[in-house]
């Protein structure tokens, strides 16, 4: 547990949660880490949907990919924050006067709070078809895939790197669909046996394939990014 001894006599800050009858261990301790968290404090104060919206922003500033008049698909988008980041980024508004108004359609298959400059659809993205209604809604090519889908946590460490490997296979193969000439595909990986192919696969396709951890993605997940830009065509 993180505690606040930055000074001697300072209070300590840290929330601690009282376990209660009816909630399991594992849901006090994720209250407790919530509530001591400064990315989620952050993303409050800041009117961010999630804490996920820092992983993005941290990834964007490094490799630059959100850029006013860019075409984006943002993948297991709810419940939002990276639409929000990407929103501004892109120029989807057409609020920076004389750049260049960018595109993002959101997908998720849980309903999203609509927001402003986002087009969010609610789709299975593995569900038959998916990939083709995507490209129906782009109706072009796009500059950036991203994806932070996750399936629910099966309590298995290996299943869930199987499922979320899965997830990213199929979305660097709609990248490979859509994806304009240099454009750019982000994922999140757990770091693990399955991801040798996925990622031998992309360096095919791309000129470069970083995997990075953000600062935002907490140290003791093995969630990683990949961020694959320069794509081949
Ligand atoms: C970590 S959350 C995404 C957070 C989001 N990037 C944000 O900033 O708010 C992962 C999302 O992936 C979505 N997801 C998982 N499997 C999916 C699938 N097959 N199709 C569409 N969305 C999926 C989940 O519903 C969940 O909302």
């Amino acid at each position: 547990m993180a505690k606040n001894t930055s000074g001697r006599g300072q209070r300590d800050l840290t929330v601690k949660v009282k376990t209660a009858r009816g909630r399991k261990l594992s849901s006090t301790r994720w209250l407790q880490r919530q509530l001591n968290d400064p990315y989620v404090k952050r993303a409050q104060a800041e009117g961010f949907r999630g804490r996920a919206a820092f992983k993005i922003m941290e990834l964007d500033d490094k490799f630059r990919f959100l850029v006013p008049g860019a075409r984006v698909v943002d993948l297991g988008c709810a419940p939002g924050g990276w639409l929000q980041v990407a929103v501004p980024r892109i120029n989807a508004l057409g609020e920076k006067k004389g750049k260049a108004v960018g595109r993002i359609i959101g997908i998720d298959l849980q309903e999203v709070e609509p927001l402003p400059g986002a087009e969010i659809h609610q789709l299975d993205f593995m569900s038959d078809g998916a990939d083709e209604q995507i490209k129906d809604w782009l109706g072009g090519p796009a500059d950036v895939v991203m994806s932070d889908m996750a399936a629910a946590s099966s309590g298995h460490k290996q299943t869930d790197h199987l499922r979320i490997i899965a997830l990213c296979e199929t979305a660097a193969h709609l990248a490979f669909d859509v994806l304009d000439e240099g454009g750019t595909f982000v994922a999140k990986v757990l770091a693990g046996g399955a991801e040798g192919e996925l990622q031998k696969l992309l360096k095919q396709k791309f000129d470069k394939v970083a995997n990075v951890k953000p600062p935002a993605s907490r140290a003791d997940s093995s969630e990683k990014f990949v961020v694959a830009t320069g794509f081949r065509g």
